[in-house]
């Protein structure tokens, strides 16, 4: 019998906070309540600010994040259309299958897991491209597998520069509420999320920010579609409905997910982030070992994919760390598998939580024999964390206690 909870550190789903789960805890409601649009008109309202649009549109899907790429294909594109793209983790590689599968022409960058979106190459092949056959460019902005953040900003330069009119795509599963994303300032014109990470919510939505000028591309987009059609959402989102039943519990826990998101601040927010992952990072260097993301400029605030040494299977790591230890840890994928394992480090997290994962990963490895000093890494985690906390006037109240 397992005692506690298991400790989530997986790069989603992730843990999802007391104040969100009871903001689900609801009777069922009426959909079509005359008061319905009131909730449901300020929700599209706020995560426009999360997503940092003014012009764009959010829309907001029963699904997964798979779910939003199809969206955000289907709604711009025509079966025969090339679009541009990397490979360079098992996300990326799934939104180009995607794509293909969906008739699309991918040209496909392949880069060496570890790094991410070659913006130069990318550069290049716009420049040449004089055609302008590229109806669209991919960026997946954190790819969750080889935990590597690829820069948007420099993909947009790189359209700009050739006067490229290709939609700028990006799959924000893993980044959207943790690491810096700014659609309008970008130019992105699809951004795909879900609910299911930096929303700390269960898995069930997929939100999916549209541009003014990828609204328009649905005029010409031949391939099929239903269930994600933006028609049929403008149509009766306008007016605060949905065209089909919507997931309203997970609607009523992202109002306070968005609720607490904002008050918090965005920029604190990745704040937070980053010096959580930096301690993980920090207690990586003292195991002596290396994250599969080749150099800081990768390196993601939400995940780490951590390489075992050789002999060693990250995939027996993360086995290990689950049955001994109750602690969930992400498993290597494809390219990668028994290479690394990984620490999810987004969401609802503090130092301590994320101690317990360092700690466990530690206590895992140690048993499979990888040569770790044990509390090396946590050590090293905790001196950061120590070095870098919030001042807290203890003071009086302390010593008057005492
Ligand atoms: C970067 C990224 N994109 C897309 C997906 C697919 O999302 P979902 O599993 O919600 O369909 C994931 C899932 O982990 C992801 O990490």
């Amino acid at each position: 019998m397992k005692h506690g909870r298991t400790s989530l550190f997986i790069p989603g789903p992730t843990n999802v906070p007391d104040a969100l789960r009871l903001a689900m805890d609801l009777p069922m409601e009426d959909q079509r309540a005359p008061d319905f649009p009131a909730f449901t008109l300020g929700l599209f309202e706020d995560l426009k600010k999360v997503f940092k649009t003014d012009s764009g549109q959010i829309f907001i899907f029963p699904g997964s994040g798979t779910g939003g790429w199809e969206a955000a294909i289907t709604n711009t594109l025509s079966p025969g259309d090339k679009v541009l793209a990397a490979r360079f983790g098992q996300f990326s590689h799934l939104w180009i299958d995607l794509c293909q599968r969906h008739g699309l022409e991918v040209e496909v960058v392949e880069v060496p897991w570890g790094e991410g979106v070659p913006a130069e190459t990318f550069a290049e092949r716009l420049a040449a491209d004089k055609g302008q056959e590229f109806k669209a460019v991919l960026v997946c902005q954190n790819e969750t597998a080889t935990g590597v953040t690829s820069d948007v900003a420099a993909v947009r330069k790189a359209l700009d520069a050739s006067r490229h009119p290709a939609l700028l795509m990006v799959d924000g599963v893993s980044s959207i509420a943790s690491i810096d994303f700014r659609m309008e300032e970008w130019g992105v014109d699809l951004v795909v999320s879900g609910s299911q990470k930096g929303f700390m919510l269960p898995t069930g939505l997929a939100i999916v920010g549209v541009s003014q000028k990828a609204l328009a591309a649905r005029e010409n987009a031949k391939c099929p579609r239903c269930f994600f059609d933006f028609d049929d959402m403008i149509r009766t989102n306008k007016d605060g409905f949905f065209p089909y039943t919507p997931a309203t519990g997970l609607l009523r826990g992202l109002r306070a997910s968005v609720d607490m998101l904002l008050s918090e601040g965005l920029g604190n927010v990745f704040a937070r982030h980053h010096r959580i992952a930096e301690g993980v990072r920090r207690a990586v260097a003292a195991w002596g070992l290396e994250l599969c993301a080749k150099e800081p400029k990768w390196y993601s605030d939400t995940v780490s994919a951590i390489c075992v040494p050789e002999g060693f299977d990250g995939n027996e790591v993360a086995r290990v760390a689950y049955g001994r230890y109750n602690l969930s840890l992400g498993l290597g994928l494809s390219e990668v598998a028994g290479k690394v394992f990984r620490i999810g480090h987004l969401g609802s997290l503090n130092e301590l939580m994320v101690l317990s994962a360092i700690s466990g990963s530690e206590m895992a490895m140690c048993d499979l024999g990888i040569a770790i000093r044990p509390g090396s890494g946590v050590g090293a985690a905790q001196e950061y964390y120590r070095q870098t906390a919030r001042p807290v006037d203890l003071g009086n109240s302390v010593a008057k206690a005492v």
